[in-house]
């Protein structure tokens, strides 16, 4: 089975749920997903951003992701996540990518379309599909660190302009997630009016939702007790995530999750076992761990199991 794009993904869940998209940056994570995946019979998206490829190597994650597919036969579409030029992207188009995001949200209307029209043109004609993002998420990433005045809600009509102008196939919209594990001060909430719209308008076109981790308690607790500093911690709501996928979202994006269940796990192991230094006593462990999280996800969260 050769690696696929989303496109039959996207269609299979589109309004029924979202297909859970896990960042990998090394090889115990991307065992511990498509073990889970394989588990729950489940359509998988493995992305890799610029800072992950930057610390694996491009070649290293490429091979990583071919074991895994050779290994479990699972049809996994492998993502660039937040491209932030063409450049980039085309580095992932012509090194097996199948699929490739190009992050036009901090450039001026005009600009976002002319960039994600450039990468639609070069992907579409070797096959791969592009995901583009209008609207601006408040929080940090490797190369991003978007404050809350600084972000900015999607606009259902520019979203349609947007996809119409650019042929892009799949759209990230802001509705009120952020990235990391400080997503919100008060009660989380997200703007489910404006994802309506953004629906009427794009009819069954695949959205994606950035920032949509659930910051798990458990793990937060787990870190803190076992000296981590992690204050004030909060995710998105699992029944938030769940709404969302019955309503035109195709992917979930989910990074801080697995950084959460690794760290939890290896800062107990240490806790407990502080002799040990054998790296697999204690990546054993925590590729388990992200296992266990990623079927909760596909399972509980993201409903779905069973969708190849
Ligand atoms: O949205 C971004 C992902 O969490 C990737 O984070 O740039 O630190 O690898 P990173
Ligand atoms: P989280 O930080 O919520 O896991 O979001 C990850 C993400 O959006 C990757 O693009
Ligand atoms: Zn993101």
């Amino acid at each position: 089975m050769p690696l696929v794009t989303t496109t039959e993904m996207f269609k299979k869940v589109y309004g029924k749920c979202a297909v859970g998209a896990f960042n990998v940056n090394n090889m115990e994570i991307i065992q511990g997903i498509v073990d889970a995946a394989k588990e729950e019979n489940a359509p998988l998206i493995l992305q890799v951003s610029a800072g992950a490829r930057k610390y694996a190597r491009h070649i290293y994650l490429i091979k990583l992701v071919e074991a895994a597919v050779e290994d479990t036969g699972l049809p996994v579409a492998l993502h660039l996540d937040h491209g932030e030029d063409f450049e980039i992207c085309k580095a992932c188009v012509d090194g097996g990518f199948t699929s490739v995001m190009i992050d036009g949200s901090k450039l001026p209307f005009a600009e976002n379309i002319a960039v994600t029209k450039k990468v639609v043109e070069y992907a579409h004609a070797k096959g791969v599909v592009v995901e583009a993002e209008l609207g601006r998420l408040a929080g940090v990433e490797d190369a991003i660190n978007v404050s809350a005045e600084d972000s900015s809600y999607t606009d259902p009509e520019q979203a349609a302009e947007f996809v119409q102008k650019t042929g892009c196939d799949s759209l990230a919209v802001a509705i009120g997630t952020s990235h990391g594990a400080y997503k919100f001060k008060g009660e989380p909430k997200l703007d489910f009016a404006r994802l309506q719209k953004i629906t009427a308008l794009l009819p069954g076109f695949p959205l994606v939702l950035h920032g949509a981790s659930t910051v798990l308690p458990e793990f937060v607790a787990k870190c803190n007790q076992y000296g981590g500093e992690l204050k004030g911690a909060q995710g998105v709501p699992e029944e938030l995530l769940h709404k969302a996928g019955t309503m035109g979202v195709c992917k979930i994006n989910i990074d801080t999750d697995l950084r959460l269940a690794m760290t939890a796990s290896i800062r107990e192991h240490f806790a407990v076992n502080p002799a040990d230094f054998d790296p697999r006593q204690y990546l054993k462990p925590a590729r388990e761990a992200i296992k266990n999280m990623v079927k909760h996800k596909i399972k509980d969260v993201l409903n779905c199991s069973n969708q190849l």
